[in-house]
């Protein structure tokens, strides 16, 4: 007999609210951070951990995201394969989210048979459907290293007058922050081989997002009506729909299956997001249960401010341009930068606390869950989106004061009149206590936090429930009940005389 019996693989089930949840996939080729960690996947991971509390049949899915250039440069940097890379990585993101206490129904990762098979299918219908075009563009080129140089594998200096960095970067200049053509470098260097590369002509493949603007609003005026979607979200969405590249001459990706292209891979981005389909593909061979099944599935997906215009136009937009059913994004979860010492994370420049880090401090995982939660960087500031987003603004508020009122029941066998004057507060009724009741009926009438209070309803006046004890009052208590009650009498006697 098995020692374990297998967990059932989850599939969306008929008459539940099917939960798909996605957290972005980070990059495979560093430790991850605490900056990642509330964005990518703390947050997916409370909310599915939710979800499932709520009842609904969730499927939580994330993993390494493990193709591109930065891959490839670190493999080149340690003289080893990029697989090896990815090997050891990947274990290494496994253990850090483990020992996180994140509950993924499945973490895979992005180098997979599926993921060809997946990426390589909807490239396929883009091109039949006549959404990609082919454009002829200008890259430096190694020729001891016999390759074309992605942008960070070209060093130059920055061309902006009067700043002229000797080491600008191929995409953006440390010094001066301006993004940079890599052919605009002055005096290129390889990166790898130090030799001066030369600009050569190379063709590539294009999604033509301009031409897919109406299928893509379509779908966003569809599912952001219902206000899941925020007003920066749809404002980004509109400021992106020029063609995107789509391929790149690298290596270390999913092989473009065009005659013409055969010698190049996939962009990573175009691929990366296919990703959260290729490792679901890899829990279960009937994954088109949960992403070719819009009318049953609700997607979620969490991530990182810079990720979210691959989510809400590269990803839809490639999906839609299959002309098949796939399950869209819902609703989308977005964090903030994560600061630290007042400046932002960066796993490039090693600022910051590293998931190996919070390990070592033997602060118990809880605690950082706890924290990072409570400080997640932005999401509720009533008073901002009081201005920005009235129908969140309302959710928030009537959900709190819900919470308060939830509480101040519960808290009546303890504090009752502390609990009569919260609800005074709220403008209630005091003996308009919740039901905890036992008894069926009452039970099934049981409220939701944010169903509690009705729409429309007006609070009392707030006013400080509890007085501060500060430390001069403890220490006069303390001189003036210390002691038994003789002890006191005779200190008091002595003051007196
Ligand atoms: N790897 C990216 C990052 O860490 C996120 C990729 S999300 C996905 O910023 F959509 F591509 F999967
Ligand atoms: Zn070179």
């Amino acid at each position: 007999m098995a020692e374990t019996a297998a967990a059932a693989v989850l599939l969306p089930l008929a008459g539940r609210r099917n939960v798909l949840v996605t957290s972005a996939l980070p990059y495979v080729n560093n430790v991850p951070h605490l900056g990642n960690l509330v964005g990518c996947v703390l947050s997916a991971d409370a909310y599915a951990r939710y979800c499932r509390l709520r009842g609904h049949n969730v499927l939580f899915v994330c993993g390494t995201d493990e193709y591109g250039t930065a891959t490839e440069a670190r493999a080149l940097q340690e003289g080893c394969s990029p697989r090896e890379v990815c090997d050891r990585f990947h274990a290494l993101h496994r253990e850090v989210y483990r020992w996180f206490g994140i509950r993924f129904d499945h973490f895979g990762r992005t180098s997979s048979q599926q993921q060809t098979e997946i990426c390589q299918g909807v490239f396929r219908r883009l091109l039949d459907n006549g959404w990609l075009s082919e454009k002829t563009i200008q890259q430096l080129y190694c020729g001891s290293c016999e390759r074309f140089l992605a942008d960070r594998l070209v060093e130059g200096s920055c061309p902006v007058e009067g700043c002229g960095h000797d080491s600008a970067r191929g995409d953006q200049c440390e010094r001066c922050g301006e993004l940079l053509n890599s052919i605009e470098l002055i005096d290129p260097k390889c990166k790898v081989c130090g030799s001066a590369p030369c600009v050569r002509d190379t063709d590539h493949l294009f999604l033509e997002l301009p031409l897919l603007k109406e299928k893509l609003e379509g779908y966003i005026d569809g599912a952001s009506g219902d206000g899941s979607w925020s007003h920066n979200a749809v404002h980004v969405t509109n400021a992106w729909l020029k063609p995107r590249c789509i391929t790149r001459d690298l290596k270390w990706g999913v092989p473009v299956p065009h005659d013409k292209y055969k010698d190049k891979v996939f962009y990573v981005w175009f691929d990366a997001p296919i990703g959260y389909i290729s490792i679901t593909a890899c829990y279960t061979p009937e994954w088109e249960k949960w992403w070719k099944n819009p009318e049953n599935v609700e997607l979620y997906q969490f991530m990182g401010k810079d990720n979210v215009p691959f989510h809400t136009v590269m990803f839809p937009a490639t999906l839609l341009g299959t002309g098949e059913n796939w399950t869209l994004l819902k609703a989308i979860s977005v964090t903030e930068y994560l600061t630290y010492e007042s400046g932002k994370f960066s796993k490039a420049k090693g600022i910051g606390v590293f998931g190996n880090d919070t390990k070592d401090t033997n602060i118990p995982p809880e605690v950082w869950r706890y924290y990072l939660l409570t400080n997640r960087p932005e999401e509720s500031q009533f008073w901002k989106l009081y201005k920005q987003d009235p129908p969140g603004c309302a959710t928030v508020m009537k959900t709190s004061v819900g919470l308060v009122y939830l509480l101040a029941c519960l808290l009546e066998p303890f504090m009752p009149s502390f609990s009569k004057e919260v609800l005074q507060q709220l403008n209630l009724c005091p003996d308009e206590h919740l039901s905890f009741c036992d008894e069926k009926g009452d039970r099934d009438k049981a409220k939701r936090p944010w169903d509690l209070i009705p729409s429309g309803h007006r609070i009392g006046k707030p006013a400080p429930l509890f007085k501060g004890l500060d430390d001069n009052t403890v220490k006069g208590f303390k001189e003036k009940f210390a002691g038994s009650q003789t002890e006191r009498r005779l200190r008091a006697e002595v003051a007196a005389q």
